[in-house]
């Protein structure tokens, strides 16, 4: 679900200079809806109450002179406990805004939008319902302070390609935005039907570990990596890690989906409890098997972006399951064990959950990353770069790791979402036509703002031909 507000800009009538402005609820078009006077403290001349059908409404119409980006907050009142509204910019996508429980009229962050010229609606819908609506606000949104992020990786042994590698991505950060696509085949689809080829290849280390080779899986994506290397290209691996053992591995939960929370009852928590317990030695065992691959990569100087532990914050994957600090303690020790006992330094670290409290720390993480799937919407899911960037105060270079639809590059500059590459999931995300139509697709690759494998070579060496 993407929480991006479609409102755009808006201006005084008489002025092209952005203002902020204040809207009155009671002055708006209401549907199955009523203005209130009986909770003091509201400004105007009143507020607007009864919210209790799916289809109650307050619709705001704003004339805009100029296209601009604004943040809208919503003053409203909360007595009858935390609810959500729905707010929608134009009629088109929609965003979910928390209204957490008060007493008094409280103003809040509500997301921000891009005014189109012209006349604009911002529409508030029901959702939860049983809250009270003073006003909406548009504040011309900040253009964004230089960001602050480090280029210097936290594995103080960090090889020089790896270094390269991240010094890359630095340098792009805020002016481009890489292309990238997970597995191979599906990279090659691009080539073929959008006449470019991504930057970055999305590769997989799930199919190496025992759980998994012992019942018939193998893998070639190591070879995939390092002949997309030779091409010049950037590579990203993910790890759907399947559990070492208590694979139910039934006709609803077989085996290859062994990494999925509903399919094992392997406990994250009690196996990383005790290092004697014999699960946690299984869970090292395949750290171990996984290093042995990663060293295929270091040996052949092929630095990746490597993305463990994905979309723990979910709890959908059994190293999220159990909450936040299984997670993180798992991934300290994954980090530890393949630098300080395997001699890995051509990893370039990437995390993939957005709240701080699944987060494992400045000082193991390189790029922080969310994946975001909201199919047909080609928004910039900046309200997920904005949660992001507050995660590390903007000291960590930001990913789209993975995505279901593309972004338009317009779209992504107007609302400063910087991400330094998007990665489209495999086959249907890309090829089925719902997600991203191939017209689409050939106007993104096409954008100067998006980075394809021909403009980034020689990247390694930061020589000419790499645009930066
Ligand atoms: C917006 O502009 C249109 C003309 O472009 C005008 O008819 C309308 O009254 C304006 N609405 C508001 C709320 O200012
Ligand atoms: C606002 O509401 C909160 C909780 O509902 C309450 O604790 C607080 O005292 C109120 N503040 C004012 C200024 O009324
Ligand atoms: C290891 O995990 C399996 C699968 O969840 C479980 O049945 C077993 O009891 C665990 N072993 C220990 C020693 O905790
Ligand atoms: C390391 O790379 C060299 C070529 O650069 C190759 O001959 C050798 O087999 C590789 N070793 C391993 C362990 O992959
Ligand atoms: C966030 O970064 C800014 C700019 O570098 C700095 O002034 C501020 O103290 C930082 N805040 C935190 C909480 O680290
Ligand atoms: C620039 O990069 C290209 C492609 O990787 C390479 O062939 C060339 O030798 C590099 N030139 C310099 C001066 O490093």
């Amino acid at each position: 679900m993407i929480s991006r507000l479609l409102f755009g800009v808006f201006t005084a009538a008489s002025s092209a200079v952005a203002q902020t402005v204040t809207y009155q609820a009671e002055s708006a078009a209401l549907s199955g809806v009523t203005v209130g006077t009986s909770v003091a403290g509201y400004s105007g001349t009143g507020y607007v109450e009864g919210f209790d059908t799916a289809t109650d409404t307050i619709t705001f119409t704003i004339n805009s002179t100029v296209a601009q980006l604004y943040d809208l907050q919503i003053t409203y009142n909360g007595p009858y406990g935390d609810k959500y509204t729905n707010v929608v910019l134009n009629s088109a996508g929609g965003s979910r805004v928390s209204l957490p429980a008060t007493t008094n009229w409280t103003t809040v962050p509500a997301g921000q939008g891009l005014l189109n010229v012209g006349s604009n609606s911002i529409q508030i819908q029901n959702n939860w319902g049983w809250y009270l609506i003073d006003a909406i606000t548009l504040s011309p949104s900040a253009k964004r302070a230089p960001h602050q992020v480090t280029t210097t990786l936290v594995n103080k042994n960090a090889n020089a390609d790896a270094k390269a590698l991240l010094s890359y991505l630095g340098s792009i950060y805020g002016k481009y935005i890489l292309s990238g696509q997970q597995d191979r085949d599906s990279l090659d689809w691009v080539t073929t039907n959008v006449g470019k080829t991504p930057a970055i290849l999305g590769l997989d280390l799930m199919d190496y570990t025992d759980s998994r080779t012992s019942r018939g899986a193998s893998s070639t994506e190591i070879e995939k990596a390092i002949a997309f290397s030779k091409e010049g290209g950037i590579v990203t691996f993910v790890w759907h890690w399947g559990a070492p053992t208590g694979l139910y591995d039934t006709a609803d939960h077989p085996w290859y989906s062994g990494f999925y929370t509903d399919a094992t009852d392997f406990n994250i928590e009690t196996a990383l409890a005790d290092t004697t317990n014999a699960n946690y030695t299984l869970l090292m065992h395949d750290i171990d098997t996984i290093a042995n691959q990663l060293k295929r990569l270091q040996n052949a100087s092929v630095p990746i972006i490597f993305r463990p532990l994905h979309e723990a914050e979910g709890a959908w994957f059994w190293w999220g399951a159990k909450g936040p600090e299984p997670a993180k303690k798992l991934y300290n020790i994954l980090y530890d064990r393949l630098i300080n006992m395997h001699g890995l330094n051509n990893l370039v670290w990437e995390w993939n959950s957005v709240k701080a409290e699944w987060y494992p720390g400045n000082a193991v993480v390189d790029i922080v990353s969310a994946d975001t799937y909201s199919q047909g919407d080609h928004g910039p899911i900046s309200a997920t770069y904005n949660n992001l960037l507050a995660l590390t105060n903007d000291t960590k270079i930001i990913a789209a790791a993975e995505i279901g639809s593309v972004m338009e590059p317009a779209q992504l500059q107007a609302y400063q979402a910087d991400w330094v590459y998007f990665c489209v999931w495999t086959g249907e995300y890309i090829y089925g036509g719902t997600w991203n139509s191939v017209d689409l697709l050939k106007s993104v690759y096409s954008s100067d703002y998006v980075l394809t494998l021909d403009e980034i070579q020689g990247w390694k060496s930061r020589n000419a031909t790499a645009r930066k």
